[in-house]
């Protein structure tokens, strides 16, 4: 066992953005080519030694619990066809993690999603991840290039990305003092700033490595902007105690919670396959 072996993907939002297809269905749910958002979640999520997936649904969401559960019908329906292996990848997520869930009942916000998941997470260190990010690397997986940071700090890290300053005020934002090459010990942090009050155009993405002090926060943090209980306003109290890092990691995201990005995501790995079957 690592030092993090826990993973909470909070996956009860609307998904407003993507509506009609999102009216009965999780985004997460949305397929990139033919796997879902929330299924190359988990595979990072393993990649980096993690095997306890931690999920925050909410009404309308029950699709992903199906999809990772075994279909027997459709399982012995397609048994002994060519069809048979295009389930071989989920099949052996199922096998080898354990997916446990809780309901958010009302949407209040990310920070509040990730307090609904103390349940599933209890007291120990753990990752988040958001799947509508979707992040391609070379290498390592960003959260496996999180966790073996964790390993070194011990202490919270949020992933960032430089983005145009027009765009910070659609991302949490961060500050701080560069410690080694892109790693930045944070001392401010600012839920969707606007151009001109942004500490920087450091955007934080969807993964995070979280120590579980957080949850202490999370319950002592007032609702910010929109109303909701921002996770970047309680990690701004532990940043100003010196305990959260930023690193920028090595890949792309793929915002896929906006249309654009989402197509951009599907062209990319349209690609990918086309090529790697051309190679067979
Ligand atoms: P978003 O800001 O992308 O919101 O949430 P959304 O509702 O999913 O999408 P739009 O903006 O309406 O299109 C960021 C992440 O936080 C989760 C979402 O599921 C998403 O992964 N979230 C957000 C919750 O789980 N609960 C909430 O109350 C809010």
């Amino acid at each position: 066992m690592g030092l993090i072996n826990k993973c909470l993907f909070p996956a009860a939002g609307y998904g407003t953005r993507f509506l009609p297809a999102t009216k009965a269905m999780p985004k997460e749910m949305l397929p990139l080519v033919t796997k879902p958002l929330i299924q190359y979640g988990v595979e990072e999520a393993l990649d980096a030694g993690i095997t306890g997936m931690a999920i925050v649904t909410g009404r309308g969401k029950r699709a992903i619990e199906d999809h990772f559960d075994i279909s027997f019908e459709l399982e012995h329906q397609i048994a002994g066809s060519d069809k048979e292996s295009l389930l071989d990848g989920t099949r052996d997520l199922i096998n080898r993690c354990t997916f446990s869930y809780t309901r958010q009942n009302e949407m209040l916000g990310l920070g509040h999603a990730i307090l609904v998941g103390e349940t599933l997470i209890g007291d120990e260190p753990f990752a988040v991840l958001l799947a509508d990010d979707f992040c391609l690397t070379e290498s390592d997986s960003v959260l496996a290039q999180m966790t073996a940071l964790y390993e070194q700090y011990r202490c919270c890290i949020v992933a960032i990305e430089e983005v145009p300053l027009d765009q910070v005020s659609r991302y949490g934002v961060i500050s701080g003092v560069e410690e080694r090459e892109g790693l930045f010990r944070v001392n401010e942090m600012v839920e969707k700033p606007e151009p001109a009050a942004a500490p920087s155009n450091l955007a934080i993405i969807g993964r995070y490595i979280l120590t579980p002090a957080i949850f202490e926060v999370l319950r002592n943090t007032a609702p910010g902007r929109n109303g909701e209980v921002q996770l970047t306003d309680a990690l701004q109290t532990l940043a100003s105690q010196g305990q959260v890092l930023a690193c920028r990691f090595d890949g792309k995201r793929f915002d896929c919670g906006s249309v654009e990005g989402y197509i951009d995501a599907t062209n990319v790995l349209y690609r990918r396959t086309i090529h790697s079957e051309s190679e067979q």
